[in-house]
């Protein structure tokens, strides 16, 4: 059954992110589907925290494709090592980008992104998707999305294991 996310307003990043993490747990923990649940949390953190586009892209074969997401359409493929969600498939971990005009190889979706953050969802140590999420000021990501971001992929990566 679909909720109401309540989103707290006057409040910091990390008082928004605090509040929301168990209304997230409880929107995905009782849905094993991993698409209806990859589409409520990017429609939750789009949202929340008016993001560019937040999204994931799935590992099918060699290549990442775009999955459930919220925003401008996007690139539909992303090669093994390439652009940021690439790097981060490729690394196996969180990767930040403070402004994506300095990141070499960085895939330009949409011309309004000037930050980036992509955090890969592992299952059985394999990366299987990443969760990207793109913002139209530089420097928007800092420990605070990191930490968080992280917590909330963690509740879902429970869900891959039910
Ligand atoms: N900028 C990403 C591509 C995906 S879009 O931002 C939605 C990248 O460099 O991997």
């Amino acid at each position: 059954m679909a909720e109401k996310i309540d989103i707290l307003q006057n409040a910091s990043k990390e008082q928004v992110y605090k509040h929301l993490l168990p209304q997230i747990e409880s929107l995905i923990k009782t849905e094993s589907d991993t698409i209806a649940n990859m589409a409520n949390i990017s429609a939750v953190l789009k949202h929340a925290f008016d993001f560019l586009w937040a999204g994931f892209y799935l590992v099918k074969r060699e290549q990442l494709v775009l999955g459930p997401f919220q925003g401008n359409v996007a690139c539909t493929r992303i090669n093994f090592g390439k652009g940021v969600c690439g790097t981060a498939w490729k690394e196996k971990k969180i990767v930040c980008v403070p402004n994506v005009n300095f990141f070499d190889g960085h895939i330009a979706c949409d011309s309004s992104s000037m930050s980036e953050i992509v955090v890969p969802v592992f299952f059985r140590d394999e990366v299987i998707a990443v969760l990207d999420i793109d913002s139209q000021f530089e420097n928007h990501f800092d420990e605070t999305d990191i930490t968080y971001l992280e917590k909330i992929i963690k509740i879902f990566e429970q869900t891959l294991m039910n």
